[in-house]
């Protein structure tokens, strides 16, 4: 048996936030994070929407990027103290997990964030509170997704939370929210789109239920991306669906070790100032890893699909010949998106460089480490194909010196 879940409800398009003002509930806590969200406008569009609903709103704020467990702590205590029987998380990936970890935390205070990490594992939830997400960035579709992403600093290891329980009660998918995002960020949340879409219908976890999902986002990623990113607002609003049908998919059908890779070398490097973001993370990792898991068989018929789909190769060249063109065109959407194609190159402000931020030494020293966390990465069991450490480390090689993967 298999299960596929989404919100109960999901409202789209231009002025979808207006939902908020339907809403039924005495107090909603608005988890928010840095201030793109306040300085925009659509923090106080959201307070005014949920008071025409007779609702209470506290707020939330300053959830970080990469959000900590200190931060999920903090935010719990608060709600515990508001009560709220609403929470609205507004804003991209970060604030809204941050607050999914929250609502855990707060319907069952006595969890610790160990147990919250067990795959499948939390408890009934919406005893206390239902959950909103409203979504500014294109990229995670967290608004939709059974996931949330919590950094252990102290570790520096990022932990996914997964358990359909933590699915967002209301998605909203406004793409007003996405207008104000820089170029940067456009370019790392659709890598970051692409990843789950491609992950998804390669997973071993795919089924006739994410698969159309999936490869409709893979189009429309190819489609609008770019030109997103280059200023067409149109494309941009399109990004904003895109990425959610990826989160459809990606949801219940899971991903795979691009994820598992980027979630342990993201904070791994924190030392050296190298926070490497989670899209351009995927982005680096992704034409290595679709190298990788070619010699999967199944994977490999479905990266034929996916090319296919895609009608970027000749439909009649083998499935060799097509994972090729694959992989050349993600990298070609890599240089057009000014993003990296390895950690070697990953410098200030994630832009490519000749020498970036991870020294080759520190690199090598904590290699070992990264692949055997990367392994055990709740990401890692729905992969195609299962990398040996030894395999992972040699992975991990090729995304720092952008080497080819031959094995
Ligand atoms: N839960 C999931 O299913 C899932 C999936 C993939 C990634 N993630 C996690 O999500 C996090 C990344 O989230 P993200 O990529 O959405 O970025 P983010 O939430 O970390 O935000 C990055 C920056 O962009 C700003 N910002 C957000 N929206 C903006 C807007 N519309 N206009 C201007 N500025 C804006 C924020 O203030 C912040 O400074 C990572 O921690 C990643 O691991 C979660
Ligand atoms: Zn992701």
């Amino acid at each position: 048996m298999a299960r596929f879940t989404l919100p109960r409800d999901l409202y789209h398009g231009k002025g979808a936030m207006e939902a908020l003002k339907s809403f039924q509930g005495k107090k909603a806590m608005i988890c928010v994070g840095g201030g793109s969200m306040k300085k925009f406008g659509f923090l106080d569009k959201a307070i005014s929407y949920l008071k025409e609903a007779g609702m209470e709103v506290k707020l939330f704020e300053g959830i970080e990027p990469d959000p900590s467990v200190d931060t999920v702590m903090k935010g719990a205590q608060a709600m515990l103290e508001f009560q709220p029987d609403w929470i609205i998380a507004m804003g991209g990936g970060s604030p809204i997990d941050a607050a999914k970890a929250m609502w855990i935390k707060y319907e069952y205070p006595d969890i610790t964030f160990e147990e919250m990490c067990k795959v499948f594992g939390i408890p009934q939830l919406r005893k206390k509170a239902k959950f909103c997400a409203i979504s500014s960035t294109s990229g995670t579709a967290t608004e939709v997704t059974a996931f949330s992403i919590i950094t252990d600093y102290h570790k520096g290891i990022k932990y996914p939370i997964a358990d359909f329980e933590i699915t967002p009660d209301v998605a909203i998918v406004d793409p007003e929210l996405a207008e104000t995002m820089p170029k940067k960020l456009v370019a790392h949340t659709g890598m970051d789109a692409m990843t789950h879409a491609i992950e998804a219908y390669v997973s071993t976890a795919n089924c006739n239920y994410t698969d159309p999902l999936a490869i409709f986002a893979i189009k429309m990623i190819e489609a609008d991306l770019v030109e997103s990113y280059n200023g067409n607002m149109e494309k941009r609003d399109a990004m904003h669906d895109a990425q959610c049908l990826a989160g459809m998919a990606f949801s219940n059908a899971l991903l795979g070790i691009v994820h598992s890779m980027a979630h342990k070398t993201g904070a791994a490097f924190a030392d050296y100032g190298a926070h490497i973001i989670h899209g351009a993370a995927n982005a680096m990792y992704l034409p290595k890893v679709i190298a990788f898991n070619a010699k999967d068989p199944t994977a490999l018929k479905r990266y034929g699909q996916i090319v296919d789909y895609m009608e970027i190769c000749d439909k009649k060249a083998s499935d060799e010949e097509k994972v090729k063109a694959l992989i050349a065109y993600l990298r070609k959407m890599n240089d057009e998106l000014n993003i990296p194609h390895c950690i070697k190159n990953y410098g200030a402000d994630s832009y490519p460089c000749e020498q970036g931020f991870v020294p080759e030494k520190v690199f090598l020293e904590r290699l070992h480490d990264i692949a055997v966390n990367a392994i055990g990465d709740a990401c890692t069991g729905s992969n195609p194909r299962q990398p040996s450490v030894e395999e992972m480390e040699k992975l991990l090689k090729c995304c720092y010196y952008d080497t080819e993967v031959d094995f």
